[in-house]
């Protein structure tokens, strides 16, 4: 039978009403309204899972969309950096602090960031309201922001932004990145303590250097050029060409950000792919040594639509359709089922280590039809809406099963209305 997608939208637009969260902040008595990830959980504003949630309600109501960005875009300081986290509620912020691995840059914000997904967000807003005056409200921090990643984080001036510590990429415990982290997957309760542990080590190093990146890369402590961070980057600038086109901003600044995103594109393709293997590696250190661990990532340039053709049908036919690493019955694992710290189950009870994401998929079906393969992103939301359908709004799945894990009521996994809208299916 195929999916009642009726039933999930229902379910999405209620998760997204359910995780409202709204009020006056002790910070500066600012306003904040925006979408938590999850009520119970995720009480506070993440920098990508409110673009995420900022797309969903593209497809509800446009206004609570440009809504969720410009609460977001408070958060942009002047130097062009956008923190992870928001913790607007004071009076959840013990909590918090006692239960996430986090750093504050102020009392009311991290001292990291997350992949740049805004400008996808901003794109979608603007094309669902079709409003100019929204659009030049929210580009200046964003550009910002862009500049600030530049200036920043390559320091190397390979093109490619290094993250600082594991969460930055918004995939907190990947096993790609258990050696640089010191962190064993057998046994899996053993998993957990010890990356909190050495969360904690990491910290204190950068305890004398924070809030200066600079300083901190020098360190060699982590410094990680990651793929999926760098293919949303990419994606992000070559979206923000048009942007600044249609908010009347100089042909030379559309331009600028264009010319990086090929150059992004570039360097992925030269120092991260690996011909024999048929896959991108992310690039650890300043020695830049292939992380060769197989993750979503290994496969996420496939969202460009600038990449080479023949790498994206490598990808596909190699190693997405492959029943033994990508291609289980629910589709895509976060980590590949060949790999020995493949834990589906989430046995670990961390993140990212085998369980499905629906807002990867959701990128891996957008980037599937820019080249040619509209057929195969149909199948995967086929499939994810089964397993929506069945477990919830959860916050990852059992890529074998398709059972629900995690949270519930979350954020992210409303990416279903879009992939609902985009197959052209009952809403
Ligand atoms: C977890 C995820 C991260 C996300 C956050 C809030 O830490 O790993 O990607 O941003 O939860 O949903």
């Amino acid at each position: 039978m195929s999916p009642d997608t009726q039933k999930i939208a229902a379910a999405a637009r209620r998760a997204l009403s359910d995780n409202r969260q709204s009020g006056t902040s002790g910070w500066d008595g600012k306003r904040y309204d925006f979408v938590c990830p999850s009520g119970t959980t995720y009480p506070f504003q993440w920098l990508w899972d409110s673009a995420f949630h900022a797309i969903a309600l593209s497809h509800v109501d446009p206004a609570l969309a440009k809504q969720e960005l410009r609460c977001l875009l408070q958060g942009a300081q002047p130097d062009g950096f956008i923190p992870h986290m928001l913790l607007w509620e004071k009076n959840a912020h013990e909590a918090a602090l006692r239960e996430y691995s986090i750093t504050l840059l102020h009392p009311y914000f991290t001292s990291i960031t997350q992949p740049p997904v805004l400008a996808r967000a901003i794109e979608r807003v603007y094309e669902a309201s079709g409003d100019v005056g929204f659009l030049r409200d929210v580009l200046p921090p964003t550009l910002r922001f862009f500049r600030w990643l530049k200036a920043q984080r390559d320091p190397d001036d390979d093109a490619l932004i290094a993250t600082i510590q594991p969460d930055e990429s918004g995939l907190d415990a990947s096993p790609k990145y258990d050696a640089a982290m010191g962190v064993p997957w057998d046994p899996p309760e053993a998993t957990l303590p010890a990356l909190t542990r050495s969360m904690d080590r990491l910290f204190a190093e950068y305890e004398p250097l924070r809030g200066d990146p600079a300083r901190i890369l020098s360190l060699d402590r982590f410094v990680w050029e990651d793929v999926m961070v760098n293919t949303i980057y990419a994606d992000g600038l070559r979206r923000l060409g048009p942007l600044c086109r249609a908010a009347g901003y100089p042909e030379a600044e559309a331009r600028e950000f264009e010319d990086r995103a090929t150059r992004v594109r570039s360097a992925l393709e030269t120092k991260c792919w690996d011909e024999k293997a048929g896959v991108f590696w992310d690039l650890s250190g300043w020695r830049e040594e292939p992380a060769r661990t197989l993750t979503f990532s290994s496969l996420f340039p496939l969202v460009l639509a600038d990449l080479d053709p023949r790498k994206a049908a490598r990808l596909i036919d190699e190693h997405l359709l492959n029943e033994r690493e990508f291609w289980l019955p629910y589709p895509i694992p976060s980590t590949a089922a060949s790999e020995p710290t493949f834990d589906p189950g989430w046995r670990t009870k961390t993140t990212w280590r085998g369980p499905t994401w629906v807002a990867i998929n959701w990128y891996l079906y957008w980037g599937l039809r820019e080249h040619g393969r509209a057929d195969i992103a149909t199948e995967l939301a086929r499939r994810t809406f089964e397993m929506v359908e069945r477990a919830g709004m959860r916050e990852f799945f059992d890529p074998r099963t398709g059972a629900g894990e995690g949270a519930s009521s979350f954020g992210m996994s409303t990416l279903v209305l879009d992939l609902i809208a985009a197959e052209h299916l009952p809403s």
